[in-house]
C-alpha cells in the first residue's frame, strides 16, 4: 500500500492539480449529472481537490473519506484555505466505513480503487460505493486506463513488472506523476486489475452503467485528446 508521507501527499496535490484534475474537474456533470443542492461522498479523496470541484457545482455538502490521515490533513488545511469547510466534511475511513449513514445523491471515487491490493478490497469498496446511494442516485469511478499499461503519456508513466500479464489481477507497479509546470514528481503504487473485474463488481453490486468515457491526459485547445486513453470514467445508478 502507498504510504503517504506529509512530502509525498504535497507533492502528489501539486501534480495531480495539473493532471487528471483539470480533466475530470471539467467533466463531472457529464459524470456524475446535476450536482445542484446534492449530497455527495468522495470516497479515496486524497487532497481534496475534486471534492471541491463538487462544492463549486453546486453541491450541498460533501463527504470526503480517505484512508490516509495525512490526505485528509492535507485536504483540511485546503478546504480551510478556500473556505468550505462548513460544506466538506473530512474523515479517515476506507471501505469499511461504508455505507456512510446517510444514502447520499452522488459519489465519486476518483483514482483510488487501483490502489486496492487484494480482489476483496475492490469488490467491497465498489459495494460501499454502490450502498452508499440513495435509489437512483450515481456514482462515478475514474481508473488509469487498465487497458493501456505499456502506452507513453505526457504526464506519467508506469514502472509495469517484466512479466506483467494483463489477465492478472493484483499485480503491483509504480506511477510515476510529472508535472510541465510543477518541478516534482510522485510515485504512487498501484494494482493492476482486468477491466472486466471492474465492471463484474460494479454490476454485481447493483450497479447499472449509464456512462463510459475514455480519456486522454492531455487536451488540445479545441478539446482533442493528446496521447492514447490514459483514464476511463464509469458511471453507475443504484436501481432500488
Ligand atoms: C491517487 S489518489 C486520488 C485522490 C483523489 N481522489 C483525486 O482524484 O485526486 C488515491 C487516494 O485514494 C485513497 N485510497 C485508496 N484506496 C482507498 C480505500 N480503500 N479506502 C479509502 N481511501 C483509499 C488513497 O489514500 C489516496 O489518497
Amino acid at each position: 500500500m502507498t504510504r503517504w508521507t506529509q512530502q509525498a501527499a504535497e507533492d502528489y496535490a501539486a501534480v495531480g492539480q495539473q493532471t487528471h484534475v483539470q480533466i475530470f474537474g471539467s467533466r463531472l456533470t457529464q459524470m456524475m449529472g446535476d450536482l445542484h443542492g446534492a449530497k455527495a461522498l468522495d470516497f479515496g479523496c486524497g487532497p481534496g481537490r475534486l471534492s471541491m470541484a463538487m462544492l463549486q457545482l453546486g453541491a450541498a455538502h460533501v463527504t470526503g473519506i480517505d484512508q490516509s490521515r495525512v490526505m485528509i490533513d492535507t485536504a483540511r488545511h485546503e478546504a480551510e484555505q478556500a473556505g468550505v469547510s462548513n460544506r466538506l466534511t473530512l474523515a479517515v475511513g476506507d471501505e469499511t466505513s461504508l455505507p456512510a449513514s446517510e444514502p447520499v445523491d452522488a459519489v465519486l471515487c476518483s483514482l483510488a480503487l487501483m490502489m486496492c491490493e487484494t480482489e476483496q478490497r475492490l469488490r467491497q469498496s465498489i459495494q460501499g460505493i454502490m450502498q452508499s446511494l440513495r435509489p437512483g442516485g450515481c456514482a462515478a469511478i475514474t481508473l488509469t486506463h487498465p487497458c493501456f499499461r505499456r502506452e507513453p503519456y505526457p504526464m506519467f508513466c508506469y514502472e509495469m513488472p517484466t512479466d506483467y500479464n494483463y489477465f492478472e489481477g493484483g499485480t503491483p507497479y509504480r506511477v510515476h506523476i510529472q508535472s510541465a509546470d510543477v518541478d516534482r514528481e510522485a510515485i504512487i503504487v498501484d494494482h493492476h486489475w482486468p477491466l472486466s473485474m471492474y465492471m463484474q463488481a460494479l454490476i454485481d453490486a447493483g450497479g447499472r452503467i449509464t456512462n463510459v468515457m475514455e480519456l486522454a491526459a492531455a487536451y488540445d485547445d479545441g478539446d482533442q485528446p493528446i496521447g492514447p486513453p490514459a483514464y476511463l470514467a464509469i458511471s453507475a445508478s443504484r436501481e432500488s
